[in-house]
């Protein structure tokens, strides 16, 4: 019998939980029609009922209980956006087992036990997806999984954190302090209270993980290749690479070479004038060198709740897709040879 209604649970409803419901809320009536089925929100699960939230959300579907939504047999597809390693590790893993389809933006999760969720997802005939978790909005993993799925890819680079791009970017234009500059963004919402995973490149390492089994399909843990961040990076070295006519960037950057992987996240000097050099503030960009398309260029927005969300609805709306058509036990997005 043909689905008349897909049910998704939120787990989370921070930043890019309410950034996802609203992409949902305010293209409804299209993704009806894109789907071919109402997509509804069931349940979202937080940790306190009781937080101020970005949006008002009717209090029944807020719960603190996952085991409820792990049981609802109308909750077809589970979206983890809490974040952190536990329990949401644990809640990916228990949703695939009982057959539920995985959308997340958790790239530290991610980087973590992909291998791991992979099996798991085709074992119990579940899909897994994660755009979201590189470059928030950017479609950098459908584009090589999919788009480019005829190339092979020999390079991937780019700046897949936007608060040390934004962090970079004014102590280049303005010659302030890094001190002075992280205060700022920490003022703006750029940059976390605690902003060590951001600035040390750890961020960018388990983006850059997820990229590299998405254009390579190997999987390289996040602590297997070189990480620099930024915290070294002085006003000295920003103002000897301008007179040169470079710009100082974090750069996230996976290579094929005589078949092996070779990555690092570091800062890197680059040409002012070139795609990455021109990517400023907190916008993201990534290159992809491949041998049949040639270079690919993609540059947004790779953060904040909205356009996160957008590409967490994109992964519901093709999970929601493929229960309509029957084809939802198909290949993860990325196979791992
Ligand atoms: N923020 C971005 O722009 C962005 C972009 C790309 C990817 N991501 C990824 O998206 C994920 C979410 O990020 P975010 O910025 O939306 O985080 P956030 O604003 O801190 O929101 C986290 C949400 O998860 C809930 N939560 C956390 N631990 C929980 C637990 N143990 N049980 C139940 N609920 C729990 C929180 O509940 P309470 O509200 O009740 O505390 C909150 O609603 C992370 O993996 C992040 O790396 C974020």
């Amino acid at each position: 019998m043909k689905r008349t209604e897909i049910g998704v649970a939120l787990l989370g409803f921070g930043n890019v939980g309410s950034g996802t419901y609203r992409a949902l809320e305010e293209n409804f009536a299209l993704i009806e029609k894109k789907v071919g089925a109402k997509v509804v929100i069931k349940k979202i699960l937080v940790r306190r009922l009781d937080a101020a939230r970005r949006i008002d959300v009717p209090a029944e579907l807020l719960t603190t209980n996952f085991e409820e939504i792990l049981k609802d047999p109308k909750i077809d597809i589970v979206a983890e956006l809490m974040g952190g390693i536990n329990p949401a590790t644990g809640f990916i893993k228990a949703a695939l087992t009982a057959g539920k389809h995985v959308v997340t933006a958790n790239k530290a999760a991610l980087a973590l036990s992909l291998p791991e969720f992979n099996k798991t997802a085709a074992f119990h005939h579940a899909m897994l997806r994660y755009e979201a978790s590189v470059c928030g909005a950017i479609p950098v993993i459908g584009c090589i999984s999919r788009a480019l799925t005829g190339n092979r890819i020999t390079s991937v680079k780019g700046i897949v954190n936007g608060t040390t791009n934004y962090i970079l970017t004014r102590m280049a234009a303005e010659g302030a302090s890094y001190e002075d500059v992280l205060k700022d963004a920490q003022a703006l919402g750029f940059a976390e209270a605690d902003p060590t995973g951001d600035v040390e490149g750890y961020d960018a390492a388990n983006k850059l993980s997820v990229l590299i089994a998405a254009a390579f399909g190997v999987y390289r843990a996040p602590d297997s290749f070189e990480r620099v961040g930024i915290t070294g990076v002085t006003m000295d070295d920003l103002a000897a690479a301008e007179s040169e006519g470079k710009v100082i960037k974090l750069l996230a950057c996976a290579e094929e070479k005589d078949g092996q992987i070779e990555a690092y996240v570091k800062p890197v000097t680059v040409e002012k004038d070139s795609f990455l050099g021109r990517c400023g503030s907190e916008f993201n960009a990534v290159q992809i060198d491949c041998n049949m398309a040639g270079p690919i260029f993609l540059q947004g927005k790779g953060a904040g709740p909205e356009p996160t969300g957008s590409a967490v609805m994109g992964d519901i709306i093709e999970i929601a897709q493929a229960i309509v058509n029957g084809t939802e036990h198909a290949q993860p997005v990325t196979a791992l040879m």
